[in-house]
């Protein structure tokens, strides 16, 4: 039987294994894998590439309503265009409900958003900051039965934050209908007394940010929630960990056996406090939560990253352009850091910065840098092994890599819809060429070929990992 497709001579990894091998897809799925497939309608050489699952990117923000008069620059489109440039062909943005209104009002305004644009395929997580009774009661368990099966909470942002009262009673919801609970670990009480501080003596450039949320704010947070997720026995991620003293906690965790996941990003690698400082509000472009920490905590989520303590590795894309009137400068270029609005974007450089610095300068295997960027995403949140493999029966998400190409990143060469990237000049080797999307080229030499509309809505199915230790019943794949 012909396929549509032939990836011919590349060389296949997976979480597991590094192999040669063709692959062919039909029906946008991939159907073989194996020596001298049968020909294809279409074929592509891969000789000298890297044939790799798309990039599953579990942290990104898009067209989020952000609650003051900033706005997100990247919308479904130009996100998702990023995204796939950059080799990433599932992303995960997040339906954030609005105090006083229902969890069902943010996943169909974001829907909303949505619709006609996505270039890949996507799913919602939710963001829970009203946990009413009926948010707790049948919102929230009957939007995971629909798909929706992962959602965060924050303990800082007062728009956003749960007490700890409210995370027990999230948890529990999540323990009991087997949703991914992400934790945005922050003590919210600490950072506002020092910037109330801060701001008294006048240290309100955005370098200031850094020095209002310390190691310590980061690390008392974490540790509370991995006591509350105890407390309650239900697995859950701590989202963009920063510092090293929130690395030992979660070690801690795992070293007693506790289901304690964790997410780390790009920017706690490549970025320090030093990069918030420089002239005026140049430090704005920088300015994210938890924010870049020292040259030794990078160390410390190297090691975690390659050592275990990190199950994923994303890019927690929150754009802002710096110019204009609704980015980083919303408030003015005297703004106090508190007012200016916090992420950065990433979605594009995640994938060739983790892939140069950490495969090919020897920190990490190959097989560790797909489990970290496509496979544990998947599993995490329920889309594996549709997602984040190459495997028979899996969709033909692929990114064909070029081990050696050189590139110097500038901001001119990127795809979304930000005025700068924090990475600036930072030259990788090893770069995504090709793009497909369940077996379309949607990228291929920097040419773009996808309309918009075509990535589709995946629901989600409930992640294994987020199964409690407590629970009784054997996970079993049919
Ligand atoms: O500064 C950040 N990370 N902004 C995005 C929102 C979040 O907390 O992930
Ligand atoms: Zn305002
Ligand atoms: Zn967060
Ligand atoms: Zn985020």
């Amino acid at each position: 039987m012909n396929f549509d497709l032939v990836i011919r001579n590349g060389t296949v990894a997976t979480a597991s294994d590094v192999f040669k091998a063709d692959v062919g897809v039909r029906g946008g799925r991939i159907a073989a894998l194996g020596d001298g497939l049968a020909a294809g309608r279409e074929e592509i050489d891969a000789a000298g590439l890297l044939v790799l699952p798309g990039g599953v990117d579990g942290h990104v923000h898009f067209d989020q309503p952000t609650g003051d008069e900033s706005v997100m620059a990247d919308d479904f489109l130009t996100g998702t265009r990023s995204a796939a440039f950059g080799g990433t062909t599932t992303v995960l943005p997040f339906a954030c409900q609005e105090k006083g209104k229902t969890l069902r009002a943010a996943v169909d305004d974001y829907h909303r958003r949505a619709a006609g644009k996505p270039l890949i395929d996507y799913a919602f997580h939710l963001i829970v900051t009203d946990p009413t009774e009926q948010v707790l009661g049948q919102e929230l368990p009957a939007l995971i039965r629909e798909g929706y099966t992962s959602f965060k909470i924050y303990m800082t942002y007062d728009a956003l934050k749960l007490n700890d009262r409210q995370i027990l009673e999230v948890l529990d919801i999540a323990r009991s209908e087997g949703a991914m609970v992400m934790m945005h670990a922050e003590n919210a009480d600490c950072i506002a007394w020092l910037t109330e501080k801060l701001e008294r003596a006048g240290q309100t450039a955005p370098y200031f940010h850094g020095v209002s949320r310390p190691r310590v704010a980061e690390r008392e947070a974490t540790h509370r929630a991995i006591s509350l997720a105890e407390l309650v026995d239900v697995p859950i991620l701590i989202v963009h960990v920063s510092g090293a003293d929130a690395v030992e906690q979660i070690r801690w965790a795992q070293g007693r056996g506790l289901r304690i996941y964790a997410e780390t990003c790009p920017q706690y690698l490549f970025l320090t406090a030093d990069d918030l400082g420089g002239d005026g509000f140049e430090g704005a472009k920088c300015v994210c939560s938890p924010p870049p920490r020292d040259a030794a905590n990078q160390k410390v989520i190297w090691d975690g990253l390659t050592g275990g303590a990190f199950q994923i590795f994303s890019s927690d894309h929150a754009p802002f352009r710096f110019d204009g009137p609704s980015g980083k400068k919303v408030h003015g270029e005297q703004a106090p850091f508190r007012c200016v609005p916090n992420g950065i974007p990433g979605v594009e450089t995640r994938l060739p910065l983790l892939f140069s610095e950490g495969v090919m300068k020897g920190r990490m295997e190959l097989t560790r840098f797909v489990e970290l960027t496509a496979a544990n995403p998947a599993r995490m949140y329920g889309l594996h092994p549709r997602k984040g493999t190459i495997a028979v029966g899996a969709d033909a998400d692929i990114a064909l890599w070029d081990p050696s190409r050189k590139v110097t990143i500038t901001n001119g060469i990127l795809h979304h819809n930000v005025d700068y990237t924090p990475y600036e000049g930072i030259e990788v080797t090893g770069w995504p060429v090709v793009t497909l999307s369940r077996g379309d080229v949607i990228c291929r030499d920097g040419a773009l070929l996808a309309e918009p509309g075509r990535g589709e809505f995946l629901p989600c199915g409930l992640p294994a990992p987020a199964r409690p230790k407590g629970s009784p019943a054997p996970v079993l794949p049919f």
